[in-house]
């Protein structure tokens, strides 16, 4: 029997219960990008079902060539996930106890992660308000600050946060200077361009992630190395697969499981052809965002040299609380990325930040807000959005 007292209050005529109610926005729309690329990604993974070379095969190769040719690194190494290529690097180059990794705090935690992972030390470095990536400044000064620690400075790894490439030409000076190597983690800024190069050519050594939701996504995980050092490449090869030298009886130094599955890099093949058009949409609909918003909030800053991919389109503001619950109540979701900076997690907190801290992270630890992005966002979508954040700030 149904319970007649608790049955929903029926709308008024003309107005059915659908249209009384907001349609959920998503904040990533991967289901319309799978409509688009139904059939080729259907069709690559039969194929590879039929072949049978689950792993390691020719279509992990054929990805590889094809990534070199996108962004102009001479070699690429896929692996199974942004973590691992972090890692396998770090690995290669022996970074260990009583070297200092310089991170910053305002990412996400496999940046820092990884550097406790391969025994070294992980030094937090302030990031610059605007563009909320690494400040060089305060990369300079935690350069000594690990000098005064006794620590050895190793690596920087600089991340291009939400999708844009960080400042790597004075990055890459200061670490030549200070002989320190660089690591890029391009997890969220694969595709993007910094003066006439593109990302995974920007730095000695590049690291990035297809997880899902990235711009470059796969189905599962994911990820890749890019390097134009021969040398390094082949040792990050061998930590792949178990330290493997020439064959499966021969183990020439310490390594890991760390292969890109032959399935997600036949899923990525298929991605590859619609990127750049998909990078083309992001921005349109970030410069529309930004059109709409700039008198509303603070607005994401792209330096003239370069451009983003746009993981995320991130505003600013003292009202970020309001504006969350207003357009959860609008069945629009928002995230926060980071609101509890690794610097301050208990999983970190032994390990030094540059002196005079990290004040420019923990401003931003409260007041960032990243708003739905994807290639397939409708104006009528965004124009809720915006709506909603405005009716929010008042
Ligand atoms: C900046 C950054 N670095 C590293 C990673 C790690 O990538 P994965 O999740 O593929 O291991 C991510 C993923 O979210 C990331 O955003």
């Amino acid at each position: 029997m149904p319970d007649t007292a608790s049955a929903p209050a029926a709308a008024p005529a003309g107005v059915s219960k659908t249209d009384a109610e907001p349609k959920p926005i998503p904040f990533i729309d991967l289901q319309a990008q799978r409509r688009r690329i139904e059939a080729p990604v259907n069709a690559a993974i039969q194929k590879v079902l039929a072949h049978g070379g689950f792993v390691m095969g020719p279509e992990v190769t054929a990805l590889e060539r094809r990534l070199a040719e996108h962004c102009g690194a001479k070699y690429v190494l896929s692996c199974s996930s942004g973590t691992t290529a972090l890692l396998i690097p770090l690995m290669a180059k022996g970074v260990g106890p009583g070297d200092a990794v310089f991170v910053p705090s305002f990412t996400f935690t496999a940046t820092a992660e990884v550097a406790v992972l391969a025994g070294a030390t992980p030094v937090f470095v302030d990031v610059k308000r605007d563009t909320f990536n690494m400040d060089v400044k305060s990369l300079e000064r935690a350069i000594y600050t690990a000098r005064g620690l006794g620590l050895h400075p190793r690596v920087v790894i600089p991340v291009d946060l939400f999708g844009q490439p960080a400042d790597m030409d004075e990055i890459n000076t200061l670490c030549a200077k200070e002989g320190v190597w660089v690591l890029a983690d391009t997890a969220q800024s694969y595709g993007a361009g910094y003066k006439n190069k593109r990302v995974g050519n920007l730095a000695e050594v590049s690291a990035t992630s297809f997880y899902p939701s990235k711009p470059l996504g796969c189905y599962g995980d994911g990820g890749a190395v890019f390097t134009d050092d021969a040398d390094l490449h082949q040792r990050m090869t061998h930590i792949r697969v178990h330290g493997q030298g020439k064959d499966r009886n021969e183990n020439v130094c310490i390594g890991l499981t760390a292969r890109l599955d032959t399935i997600q890099a036949a899923v990525l093949l298929e991605k590859m052809n619609i990127f750049d058009a998909e990078c083309v949409e992001r921005n349109r609909i970030a410069a529309r965002y930004t059109a709409l918003l700039k008198d509303v909030v603070e607005t994401p800053v792209i330096r003239g040299d370069r451009t983003s991919v746009w993981a995320q389109y991130t505003i600013k503001s003292k009202k970020r609380g309001a504006i969350v619950s207003t357009l959860a109540a609008e069945k629009i979701p928002t995230a926060l990325f980071y609101p509890r900076p690794i610097h301050t997690q208990p999983a970190y907190r032994m390990f030094p930040s540059v002196e005079g801290g990290l004040p420019v992270t923990e401003e931003l630890a409260l007041e960032a807000l990243s708003l739905p992005m994807h290639a397939y966002l409708s104006e009528s979508d965004q124009d809720r959005i915006v709506a909603a954040v405005a009716k929010a700030v008042g």
